[in-house]
């Protein structure tokens, strides 16, 4: 059933500075597509199919811009690191394990069935080196209803041989495969080009990457200016490029005619700022990992103020969870402790611009996607937020950041919808 009418509590993003509130409004789709909010039903559509969600509270489907599948199975373990070091020891060992297919298999339906299940409508997924798990995963995403990008990550240099790729050829070689398989394959499940970082990318693999994605007309996918450390390798090791996003540019990965998503960006030069301004390159701002990792403290408010593409990730497993609520207030109290402790400048986050990077922000990486507003593919998620007890009467607002706050997409989500078509939760 793809036309029908949802009657509820709406809230919903218009543009970062602009949040609609409507109690006991009409949200209408018509194959799958919004055609709006109303406070009364128009009479053309009086002869669809009307859902009463009377007290519940409906918000646009969660775009999660940034995550590794085959982190999902440590989520929540190995939190005593920085990232390179976190990435030998525990990243590339536990990615490599997906060489078995069997295993594979296992991993991968947990963390699908964590996908149908979360407030996750649409997602940019991180697969691993190997191509057969790799189609495996998009058969299991495929299966769980959300609409996403995968990649087969690309790695041919600074990584332990028990993970990285024989030769650039070799990388390219079964990117090409992998691509032919499954590009046109699915219907919500589509590939990206994904080198996983300039330091475990030679020149010559970024440019045959770049060359896949301009002949199969494909999204570009990877880490941008993280951590310190990082930064700093890829200085030594491309020290003729002027920056970190410079050696993405010389080889035409970032952005412009390539719809391009960039993890992190914590210390992005003025340089780099403008670069990604100038191309449209989307940024997935990533909190709790840029915690977790001890990367730092991106400053998000400098990104909007400059009207850059940005939306929210949960990065996991640099991220310990796939709650996009959880990345949404980590983003406010990150924006919080910029502005206190690195520079006064950049207010902090107000929690309804955090709610339009999770939604729209992100969102429109996918198209016309998270929000409610006319033409939108109809993402959308039901709550009864009345299992959260309060001794008086919320305005709606108010039921929405405490939802958010207090974990409600674990405790009240009751109905999830991807374009149009409602999936079935497990209890
Ligand atoms: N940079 C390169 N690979 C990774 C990864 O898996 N996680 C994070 N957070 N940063 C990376
Ligand atoms: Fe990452």
């Amino acid at each position: 059933m793809k036309s029908f009418i949802l009657k509820g509590d709406i809230a919903y993003s218009i543009s970062k500075e602009r949040t609609e509130y409507l109690e006991n409004a009409y949200l209408v789709c018509e194959d799958g597509v919004s055609k709006g909010v109303f406070r009364s039903l128009p009479e053309e559509y009086a002869h669809l199919p009307l859902s009463d969600r009377t007290g519940k509270l409906i918000i646009p489907g969660l775009v999660d811009l940034h995550i590794h599948a085959p982190q999902f199975a440590y989520r929540g373990l190995g939190m005593d690191m920085e990232l390179l070091d976190w990435l030998n020891a525990y990243a590339f060992p536990e990615e490599a394990k997906y060489n078995d297919l069997a295993y594979a298999e296992r991993a991968y339906t947990i963390f699908s069935q964590a996908m149908k299940n979360c407030a996750t409508t649409r997602a940019c997924v991180f697969s691993t080196l190997h191509k057969d798990a790799t189609v495996l995963l998009m058969e299991q995403l495929e299966y769980s209803g959300i609409v996403s990008y995968v990649g087969k990550v690309n790695m041919d240099r600074e990584s332990p041989e028990s993970y990285k790729e024989a030769s650039a050829e070799e990388s390219l070689k079964s990117t090409r495969e992998w691509i032919e398989e499954t590009k046109g394959r699915f219907e919500n499940t589509y590939p990206i080009i994904t080198p996983r970082f300039v330091p475990s990318c030679t020149g010559e693999l970024l440019k045959g990457l770049s060359e896949l994605s301009e002949e199969y007309a494909l999204p570009v996918q990877s880490h941008l200016s993280e951590n310190p450390s990082e930064v700093e390798l890829v200085r030594t090791l491309e020290p003729l490029c002027p920056f970190y996003g410079a050696v993405y540019e010389k080889y035409a990965l970032f952005g412009g005619d390539k719809k391009t998503v960039m993890a992190h960006c914590v210390y992005s030069s003025d340089e780099e700022i403008r670069l990604m301004k100038q191309n449209g390159v989307y940024i997935a701002h990533c909190p709790a990992s840029n915690m977790n990792v001890s990367s730092g403290i991106a400053p998000v408010r400098k990104y909007l103020d400059a009207d850059l593409h940005i939306g929210l990730g949960s990065d996991v497993a640099g991220g310990q969870t796939e709650s996009l609520f959880s990345t949404i207030v980590e983003a406010v109290q990150n924006s919080k402790l910029y502005w206190r402790v690195v520079d006064q400048k950049y207010p902090p986050l107000r929690f309804e611009e955090a709610f339009y990077l999770a939604t729209k922000g992100g969102g429109s990486f996918f198209g016309k996607v998270g929000s409610f507003e006319e033409g939108y593919e109809f993402d959308a998620l039901v709550f009864d937020d009345s299992r959260i007890r309060h001794p008086q009467k919320l305005s709606l607002p108010e039921r929405l950041e405490r939802l958010v706050y207090l974990g409600g997409d674990r405790r009240c989500m009751k109905e999830k919808y991807v374009r149009g078509t409602q999936i079935d939760l497990d209890e």
